[in-house]
């Protein structure tokens, strides 16, 4: 094995449906007000996804850009890794192999992440591992949900949460050290398992019309079981991954935390003394988008100029499982 070959984050590409709904929207819709979804969860508007565009379209879109952004071909791309929880199809094909084909990229290998709104950060391990060991060159990573077509859009309790979207990134080999990951941690603790579900389809709950009549293909949440959780599990983790590389809160110019809530935002940052400017937040207009989350924000803060070459990000994100991760690596552009 060839020790000094590191995984470099060279692109970042984003697709946003074009549909918007505003929280006046769910107000007409449900029994909840403008007011207390922005005080509670900070989200003004979400983007949802047409009906005829699936995850794997939206996914395929921000893939062409970041393939572009790092001056690549689809066809050197050597492995595709999808996060999604809303794949195209509940079981085969996988979302990765969709995308693939409409990419146009033959003979590579393609499988998706399950990890809820940590998988974009469980995918960027699995680049990280399979390009370190010398196995890839470069790996492109996606995540993109179609929260829409499991959301129960009579349940106010989660329906006014989640929003649509695809973020995708292209990691590559680099000799240059300055250029690689610092450090990734992902985890879980399955003994959570029920406090985010989809109940069906699936083994234990097969589509049926008795499964659909009782609504469980939609999400289902302990919101605030969860949300004390995600505080507590986000800033232990994040305060570990920065003392465990001797930095702190200050050293990190952009810190780009999954976007489910303004509130939980706040509290990770407040404990590692960020500033505002330090603290990327797209929640307010995007909602949650799940494992699109994290690369949407990075493409935002690309687009407006904000994220430089060299510099480095924070990556910290929670979700179904449960699941959380964190990673600390610089943006590196060829
Ligand atoms: N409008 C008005 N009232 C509402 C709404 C709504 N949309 N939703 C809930 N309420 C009510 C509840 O019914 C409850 O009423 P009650 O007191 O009469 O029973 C009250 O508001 C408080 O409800 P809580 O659930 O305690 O509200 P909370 O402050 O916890 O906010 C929220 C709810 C926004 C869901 C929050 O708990 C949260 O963000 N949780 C974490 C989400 C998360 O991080 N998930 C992980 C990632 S997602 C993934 O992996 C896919």
């Amino acid at each position: 094995m060839d020790k000094d070959i590191y995984a470099a984050f060279r692109s970042i590409g984003a697709y946003i449906p074009q549909k918007v709904m505003t929280n006046e929207d769910f107000e007409k819709m449900v029994d909840t007000s403008d007011e207390w979804i922005v005080k509670r969860t900070g989200i003004k508007e979400r983007h949802i996804a047409a009906d005829d565009e699936s995850t794997s379209d939206m996914a395929t879109k921000a893939s062409k850009i970041a393939i572009e952004r790092a001056g690549l071909k689809p066809s050197d791309i050597d492995m595709v890794v999808c996060a999604t929880v809303t794949p195209d199809y509940f079981n085969m094909p996988s979302t990765a192999c969709l995308i693939s084909d409409k990419l146009g990229i033959k003979n590579v290998q393609a499988f998706d992440i399950s990890a809820a709104c940590s998988g974009f950060v469980y995918a960027l391990s699995v680049a990280k591992a399979f390009i370190e060991s010398g196995m890839k060159k470069n790996v492109l990573i996606i995540g993109a949900e179609k929260f829409s077509s499991i959301v129960d859009y009579t349940d106010r309790t989660t329906c006014i949460l989640f929003g649509d979207g695809a973020g995708a990134a292209v990691i590559g080999a680099t000799q240059n050290k300055e250029e690689a990951f610092i450090d990734i941690h992902a985890s879980a603790d399955g003994s959570y398992w029920d406090f985010l579900i989809t109940p069906s389809p699936g083994s234990v709950n097969p589509a049926s019309k008795l499964a659909i009549e009782q609504g469980l293909q939609y999400v289902k949440m302990k919101g605030n079981e969860t949300f004390k959780l995600a505080v507590k599990t986000l800033t232990k983790d994040v305060k570990e991954i920065l003392k465990k590389n001797n930095l702190e809160g200050k050293d990190i110019p952009h810190f780009v935390p999954h976007q489910a809530n303004y509130r939980i935002i706040k509290a990770v940052g407040d404990a590692l003394k960020m500033t505002k400017e330090q603290v990327v937040l797209t929640v307010h207009k995007y909602g949650n988008t799940s494992a699109a989350s994290i690369p949407m924000a990075i493409n935002d803060i690309y687009e407006s100029g904000r994220l430089k070459k060299g510099e480095l990000m924070l990556l910290d994100t929670f979700g179904g499982g449960l699941t959380w991760a964190s990673a600390l690596l610089p943006f590196a552009p060829k």
